[in-house]
């Protein structure tokens, strides 16, 4: 069996955020480092990682099935199935005992053990690990070597806010910053590797700090190295954004005009429920400062709808929201009980249909704004990062600083800057005509 030996190749399956994203990636990094070899696209690889997310619908079910597959798929020669990620740290003990052809589980504070524990694994031993010590897995991992035009940095992890209907606070644990020594550190080396962008990450990213500097400072430390061109951060909680990070969209040119801020709902009461610790007049206050110091920037939020006891008129009021604020891009979600969250065992769980039909109506909203907000880019020029060739043929993908994917033709290279004019806008992308290079 394939199960019981060292494995040569790999694959590594994100889902969920982003941060889960560059979990992926710093554990093929891993595995790279090891001896392994990622498993070319469409052949089986002996060793699956199932990165994956707890925060909405019904994940561990799709865990379970895709378990299913894989080992179905191997026949008798099934891969090593190791399940990494929030679902992993959740239900650890549960995926042992359910599924017998997982080999390893592992959590998301946990993973740089995973060369060890495949070694166990390949021994024949089954192995699991969800400890959650603080900041010992980045000093374990290895250095990082290739980056694209854009990468992700994760700064901070972990969440202290406990909203009622999230379980990123037992999943992740408690707000962690890693030290600056490190993350500049990371991002030179980053930079090095060729990243043009860094997009810094963290559950509340804005909470990151360490002594007296706060998170303003390290997007000012950051923007000091000099072939960096491009900053961004996500996913930022109301209650931590300071003075100084508003200000420093005024002040740092690198810093891109793009703020990702969720509020979840427009209703008081809701939000109160949800334990938020914001009114929807207080977030509205906050989007103007930031407007005020950077009156072109990028709104972009996340939203639930049909929360425990949401009725109509509290649901209109995120639709006033929506329309106060005018986002230029926003994710939506129903809600989705998840179990040991206090929301999970609230009274007035609301009807699917009704869900279903307040996310259509806010779904659509959003969409209106989005694409209002992108045809209002028609016939402006603007910067963008070269990221990648486009499907067509002479084609090119580069983002503006809204985060706006633009299509392009000419003969560019990855990691570009190129001033465009917008010709063109759909809801999802936009269209542009290249003018001239910029070399960073
Ligand atoms: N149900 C639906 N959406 C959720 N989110 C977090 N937990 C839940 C849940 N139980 C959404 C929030 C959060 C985003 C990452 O996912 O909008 O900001
Ligand atoms: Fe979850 Fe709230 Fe923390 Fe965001 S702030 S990760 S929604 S508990």
């Amino acid at each position: 069996m394939r199960q019981s030996r060292t494995p040569e190749t790999f694959r590594v399956k994100s889902f969920g955020c982003q941060m889960n994203v560059y979990d992926g990636e710093r554990m093929a990094e891993l595995l790279a480092d090891k001896g392994m070899r990622a498993a070319p696209e469409g052949e089986e690889a002996d060793l699956v990682v199932l990165n994956t997310c707890h925060i909405r619908e019904k994940a561990a079910e799709k865990v379970y099935s895709d378990i299913g597959r894989l080992v179905k798929a191997g026949g008798d020669k099934p891969p090593m199935i190791a399940v990494a990620g929030c679902v992993a740290q959740a239900e650890g003990e549960e995926i042992m005992v359910r599924a017998p052809g997982v080999g390893l589980v592992v959590g998301p504070q946990a993973y740089h053990r995973l060369p060890e524990m495949i070694d166990r694994v390949a021994r024949g031993e089954r192995a699991a690990d969800t400890d959650m010590p603080a900041d010992a897995k980045f000093a374990a991992l290895p250095q990082r070597r290739r980056a694209g035009a854009s990468a992700f940095l994760t700064i901070q992890e972990g969440c202290d806010k406990f909203c009622t209907y999230c379980v990123v606070p037992y999943t992740r644990g408690a707000e962690i910053s890693r030290s600056f020594k490190d993350l500049l550190r990371e991002a030179e080396i980053l930079v090095e590797a060729g990243a043009r962008e860094l997009t810094l990450l963290g559950q509340n990213v804005n909470a990151w700090t360490e002594g007296d500097l706060g998170f303003d400072g390290l997007i000012k430390a950051i923007a000091r190295l000099p072939q960096l061109q491009r900053i961004r951060y996500t996913t930022s909680h109301p209650n931590d954004v300071t003075e100084g990070l508003i200000r420093a969209h005024a002040e740092v040119p690198k810093l891109m005009p793009y703020l990702h801020l969720p509020v979840q709902s427009g209703s008081d009461r809701v939000l109160k429920a949800m334990n938020r610790s914001h009114t929807a007049d207080s977030y509205l206050r906050l989007l103007d400062r930031f407007r005020a110091a950077r009156p072109d920037i990028a709104l972009s939020g996340d939203f639930i709808v049909g929360f425990p006891g949401e009725t109509d008129a509290e649901f209109e009021a995120t639709l006033r929201l929506v329309d106060a604020v005018g986002y230029a891009q926003a994710y939506s979600f129903k809600y989705s009980p998840r179990p040991g969250t206090p929301a999970a065992t609230m009274d007035g769980q609301v009807p699917r249909e009704v869900m279903d039909e307040r996310l259509q109506r806010l779904q659509a909203a959003l969409n209106r704004d989005q694409l209002a907000f992108n045809r209002a880019c028609v016939g402006k020029t603007c910067e963008i990062l070269v990221e990648r060739k486009g499907k067509r043929p002479g084609q090119w993908l580069g983002k503006s600083p809204w985060l706006q994917s633009v299509h392009f033709e000419g003969e560019p290279a990855i990691g570009d800057l190129l001033t465009v004019e917008i010709v063109g806008a759909g809801p999802n992308s936009l269209a542009g005509k290249s003018a001239e290079r910029r070399a960073p």
